[in-house]
């Protein structure tokens, strides 16, 4: 169950958490008219810092830009609101919603006279898919499901209303008894999870679906290409026939909630040797040094959250 804090930034103030509501008539709730954001904040040994926030923030405005909805606050605005936030609710890790959405005033779906609204909450969030799963691995299937058509749903926008198909997707899995759904795109390709971008490893050799494939474009998946060509591991963005994930060696789902979460099964299907795959793992252990602060930031994604003199004490 998810634990409030005790602030949430809305249009540059904070409000109390209980006072974060909305008219039932605003925009969004009929049309799904909002944009958001899922980042971390980890918990390091020199104190909080926020995951590739500046890359999180620019695909919100990406996201805004494509509905054309006004987002007023810049890059840095909202990055400084962030730590803010991180500051007086006293946290030192936690998981941040930025939401940007259509509000009160006309109840058409042309959004002519709907105020923009901007809040961001921060609360603890845990594993996504379990503690379990991160060293076990997901048992998973293939979604009934499609995922958003090109020229539909806008796949590069992280919007709300995108979510109506990843709950399908999700429903769908949980019902039948799996941890998760894989999604294929309009022309049967493998495209990503309900809430995670996808890899597949063979021979050495990893490989995810490209843009053109309905997939998000993740920040953890782009953590992952860069990890990987650091670590001299072979990556490719490349369509993948939907048989390519039963003759895997690994694959594993990463995203902001679920991380780096091997899978082990797809339809019952035994991936590799049923467990977490030595590239996963190396992935994932780099993964999670960075993030943890455990060794040095060489690619400058964390923000550190600046605490006032004698925080902590
Ligand atoms: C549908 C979908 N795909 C992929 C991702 C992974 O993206 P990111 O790594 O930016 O969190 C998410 C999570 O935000 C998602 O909801």
């Amino acid at each position: 169950m998810l634990k409030p804090t005790e602030k949430i930034w809305h249009n540059g103030r904070f409000i109390a958490w209980d006072d974060a509501k909305i008219h039932i008539l605003s925009h969004v709730t009929s049309y799904g008219s909002s944009v958001f954001e899922g980042v971390r904040c980890y918990s390091t040994p020199a104190g909080p810092a926020i995951f590739r926030v500046r890359e999180h923030l620019r695909r919100l405005h990406d996201s805004a830009k494509i509905y054309r909805i006004e987002l007023k606050y810049s890059i840095d605005q909202l990055t400084e609101a962030m730590a803010e936030l991180v500051r007086v609710n006293s946290m030192n890790s936690c998981y941040f919603r930025p939401l940007v959405l259509r509000g009160y005033g006309d109840v058409g779906v042309l959004p002519a006279q709907n105020p923009t609204e901007t809040y961001i909450a921060c609360w603890e969030w845990g594993k996504y898919l379990g503690e379990e799963a991160l060293a076990e691995g997901v048992d998973v299937c293939v979604s009934s499901w499609t995922r958003i058509a090109p020229n539909t749903l806008p796949a590069l926008a992280k919007a709300g209303a995108n979510y109506m198909n990843s709950q399908l997707i999700r429903m769908e899995a949980a019902i039948n008894g799996y941890a998760e759904g894989i999604a294929l795109d309009s022309s049967g390709y493998v495209s990503e999870g309900s809430g995670e971008n996808l890899f597949v490893v063979r021979d050495g050799k990893i490989t995810t679906p490209p843009l053109g494939a309905s997939v998000l474009p993740g920040i953890t998946r782009d953590t992952i290409i860069q990890l990987a060509q650091s670590l001299n591991i072979p990556v490719a963005e490349a369509l993948i026939p939907r048989e390519s994930l039963y003759i895997a060696d690994e694959a594993f789902f990463c995203g902001t909630a679920a991380e780096v979460t091997p899978i082990r099964s797809v339809d019952r299907i035994e991936i590799g040797k049923g467990k977490r795959g030595p590239i996963t793992e190396k992935l994932q252990r780099e993964f999670f040094a960075i993030v943890e602060g455990k060794v040095p930031d060489r690619f400058g994604w964390l923000t550190p959250v600046v605490q006032p003199v004698g925080a902590g004490r």
